[in-house]
């Protein structure tokens, strides 16, 4: 059967801008996102730049990656930032104690990183350590990253091959410290934030947004305690929600699952907007003008680990079902555009809901990847609202909408809409009027997949791609489309 739904995206009614830094990664150090995943060395066999990979240089570039958030993650609050600067063979071995207890070598430092984002085009954001640093630590690394004047640690920087400093835009004040950043008590937290921050300081220039930690998902106790004490001296509030379905102890695979852990899965990951509502609704009582920005700078899905794979890796395959949950969150950051500026998913490479995979000199694309490619179009754009009429989804004694939809213009007046079908069996056919958009011609691709659970292997590196999509038309001031099930499209209406 097809379901019916309707819909009005009001062009009429334009908003503010689709920050471009919702669509950012986080990578951290943790089984193999940065080593073997983005760092190989110089000397590797691996084709690279400067001992980054060149073929994950180039998917990031694809992207449009606008930023990248690092070091942690929970390895933020036990990095030091001077075991990873000088010479690399003299950098000390040091234990990572939050994943796996492996050996850090600390060849990928600070200038590794900063190098990467300037090779992909992207803006770093780097955590800072909290828990087990001090606020001496914090200051003098932002003076060695970003100051331009004759110091001695900015010398230091010069005498490790950078002359010039590096703009840091974001810069995180802890990371989860009501876990692994310390198991600190918001009150206690918004008291050293305080003391850290004062440290925190813009030179030569540079603009920090510093960004405090907020709640794990909807936790608003953390936030109603932190968010009024800290938002004197913060530019943005953090907040993470991974999506599991399932007890902690007894996560969910991320391949051969069934209709019901499809539906689990696509339903729990739209709490998202509730989250952010009510994240929201808190920030709003002290900060009405939304001066203070909300990063989400940890989401999606979490999986139990690979057969055969150690559990202290998070290395996790990839299915159709993880780029459904990516581009239900895209929807939900848009909707939530005044006051999400900033959103990583976790992890880049290898670690979590990836967007690439590797294995030796070997790399794939997975399906979260591809809706990232997808809906690349709606960054910096203008949000649109849309007015949805959507048939159910229903499974068991629950349901979520069938269609999710976003709307957005960019300045050349090209209209881009991203839809969701989450419905695992039926297709769903789009009334769409369009109010006040100047557009003849539409033209679209899909990610869909002959089984709910598809997704990219070694030897199928290809199996879950966008094709076009071609299902979609305009006539007069409506249009008409019919979503496969379980599928991801992206329309550009132009004149
Ligand atoms: O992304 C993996 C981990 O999840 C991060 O290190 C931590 O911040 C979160 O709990």
């Amino acid at each position: 059967a097809t379901l019916s739904a309707t819909a009005t995206i009001q062009g009429d009614q334009e908003q503010g801008t689709i920050s471009k830094h919702i669509y950012g990664h986080f990578m951290e150090h943790l089984g193999r996102c940065i080593y073997d995943g983005l760092w190989v060395g110089e000397d590797s066999s691996i084709p690279n730049t400067r001992g980054i990979r060149n073929d994950v240089i180039a998917a990031l570039k694809e992207l449009n990656c606008p930023n990248l958030r690092w070091p942690g993650g929970c390895f933020a609050d036990d990095y030091h930032w001077r075991d990873g600067i000088g010479p690399r063979k003299e950098r000390p071995k040091r234990i990572n104690i939050h994943w796996g207890q492996v050996i850090e070598t600390n060849a990928f430092g600070t200038h590794e990183f900063l190098d990467l984002c300037e090779i992909v085009g992207a803006e770093p954001y780097v955590a800072g350590n909290v828990g087990s640093g001090s606020p001496q630590e914090m200051r003098d690394w932002i003076e060695y990253m970003t100051f331009d004047g004759d110091s001695e640690l900015a010398n230091l920087r010069r005498a490790n091959g950078r002359e010039k400093p590096w703009k840091i835009p974001f810069f995180g004040v802890g990371n989860e410290n009501w876990g692994c950043g310390g198991n600190m008590t918001p009150e206690f937290y918004a008291d050293l934030y305080k003391r850290f921050a004062t440290f925190c300081r813009d030179l030569s220039g540079n603009h920090l947004m510093r960004v405090a930690c907020g709640p794990n998902g909807g936790n608003d106790h953390w936030t109603s305690v932190v968010f009024p004490r800290v938002s004197g001296q913060a530019e943005a509030l953090s907040l993470h929600y991974y999506t599991l379905s399932a007890p902690w102890h007894d996560k969910l695979r991320a391949t051969g699952f069934s209709e019901v852990q499809w539906f689990g899965i696509l339903n729990s990951t739209l709490r998202m907007g509730d989250i952010l509502d009510s994240t929201e609704a808190i920030m709003n009582a002290t900060d009405p003008e939304k001066y203070r920005h909300l990063f989400v700078d940890e989401w999606g899905t979490w999986y139990r680990e690979e057969e055969g794979t150690n559990p202290s890796v998070l290395f996790q395959q990839n299915s159709l079902r993880d780029a459904l949950v990516a581009g239900l969150n895209f929807h939900i950051f848009q909707q939530h555009h005044e006051r999400v500026k900033l959103c990583n998913i976790a992890q880049t490479v290898n670690v979590l809901q990836a967007m690439i995979l590797t294995e030796g000199p070997k790399m794939l694309l997975t399906p979260t990847y591809h809706a990232f490619e997808m809906c690349k179009v709606h960054q910096d754009t203008k949000y649109l609202p849309v007015k949805l009429e959507s048939p159910r989804y229903s499974l068991g004694s629950e349901s979520i909408p069938a269609v999710s939809v976003s709307a957005s213009r960019a300045t050349d007046g090209t209209v881009y809409i991203s839809l969701v079908n989450t419905h695992a069996l039926e297709s769903v056919d789009l009334k769409c009027q369009l109010a006040d958009i100047d557009a003849s011609q539409v033209a679209g691709r899909v990610l869909t997949a002959d089984a709910l659970d598809a997704h990219n292997t070694f030897d199928q590196p290809n199996r879950v791609e966008p094709s076009e999509f071609s299902d979609c038309s305009i006539s007069a001031t409506t249009l008409n489309t019919t979503l496969p099930p379980h599928s991801l499209v992206v329309l550009t209406l132009s004149k």
